[in-house]
């Protein structure tokens, strides 16, 4: 059986890049039999956060992820630091995970620098937390955009040792990237990801951005000088994000839109992505700003905590078992 989990910080206002890389793809896979989708609230704060903002974005988020469809019918939402048992495995984890491991992960080494002394221990041991979230249900499917694939690689790992140790308990959760959208990149460096912690305003556009904005932001959208409309991610890294958007947005394909955009102007291209974008994002809007001041929220949101927490604290007691933490 596929039990499919994955997360998304409340770390500031999502991205198109959210939105196309992950979270539009967890709608379809709330229909598997059992599936999780947590606002991992304790992986955020591994960089200072402002105690309201953090309460806000992470309102924010439950509403965005019912905004797009998420049914809570279906699927189990819910707030990572309402289960006790995340931060307890991920103790564990912390326990059977190896510092070289660790300070070689890409992204602690991008966010540990310039920050002299002061790096948060919290930065280093990201990943085990990470590991519990996904292990606490039992994941074997993990759907996320490109940039987490060295987080699900040394889970696997970590999986495995323990396994290994003390006896099989946990399947080697698989990493779903989509096929076209893993990663968008930034709309001002195309060799970049789109970032939410961007400085750039006119980097990333914002799942509440507003149409004038978004189109804006696309018509800035750096391009090349060689003005044919061709997906060719390694020359034309520009255009062919404007064809990723578009197509994740359209439906059609990107030899779609090749054939359709032939001998037009970028002028073009970036106009329609933009509609193409506001479409897409009109619907989400609208129920969004219906849902974040609703109580109905909280009630989800508690429901799912308590959903989450039965499977949790049974996976806990089995680790405690079999590593001799129980009498
Ligand atoms: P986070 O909050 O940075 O991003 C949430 C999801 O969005 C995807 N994403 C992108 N996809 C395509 N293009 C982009 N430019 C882009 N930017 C972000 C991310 O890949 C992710 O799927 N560590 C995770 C959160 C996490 C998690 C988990 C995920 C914590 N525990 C367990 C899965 C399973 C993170 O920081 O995502």
């Amino acid at each position: 059986m596929a039990v499919v989990f994955s997360g998304v910080q409340p770390s500031g206002t999502l991205t198109l890049g959210n939105y196309l890389g992950a979270i539009k793809h967890f709608v379809d896979y709330q229909e598997e039999e059992e599936s999780y989708f947590c606002i991992v609230n304790q992986h955020a704060i591994t960089v200072p956060q402002d105690p309201k903002q953090l309460r806000d974005n992470t309102r924010s988020l439950a509403a965005l992820y019912l905004a797009v469809g998420l049914d809570p019918k279906k699927t189990t939402l819910f707030v990572q630091s309402e289960v006790a048992e995340h931060a307890q495995l991920a103790w564990v984890m912390q326990t059977i995970s190896y510092v070289g491991e660790l300070e070689r992960m890409t992204q602690f080494k991008e966010k540990a620098q310039n920050r002299g002394e002061s790096i948060p221990a919290g930065l280093l041991t990201y990943p085990p937390l990470m590991a519990a979230d996904m292990l606490l249900y039992k994941t074997t499917d993990v759907p996320v955009g490109d940039d987490q694939k060295q987080h699900i690689e040394i889970t696997r790992d970590l999986a495995g040792r323990f396994n290994h140790r003390f006896g099989e308990l946990f399947p080697l959760p698989k990493m779903r990237t989509p096929k076209v959208g893993a990663r968008i990149m930034s709309l001002q460096d195309p060799t970049k990801k789109m970032s939410k912690s961007d400085a750039n305003q006119n980097a990333t556009i914002r799942l509440l951005d507003s149409e004038k904005d978004i189109l804006k932001k696309l018509k800035r959208a750096q391009t090349d000088s060689d003005n044919t409309i061709r997906f060719d991610k390694e020359n034309k890294p520009g255009v062919s994000n404007l064809l990723a958007i578009h197509s994740l947005c359209t439906g059609k394909t990107t030899e779609q839109l090749e054939q359709e955009y032939m001998g037009k102007g970028y002028g073009h291209l970036k106009v329609d992505t933009a509609e193409a974008v506001i479409e897409i994002l009109r619907p989400i809007q609208a129920r969004y700003n219906e849902l974040i001041s609703t109580s109905e929220l909280d009630l989800i949101l508690d429901e799912g905590a308590a959903k989450a927490r039965e499977v949790a604290s049974r996976t806990m007691k089995e680790v405690e078992h079999a590593m001799g933490l129980r009498r």
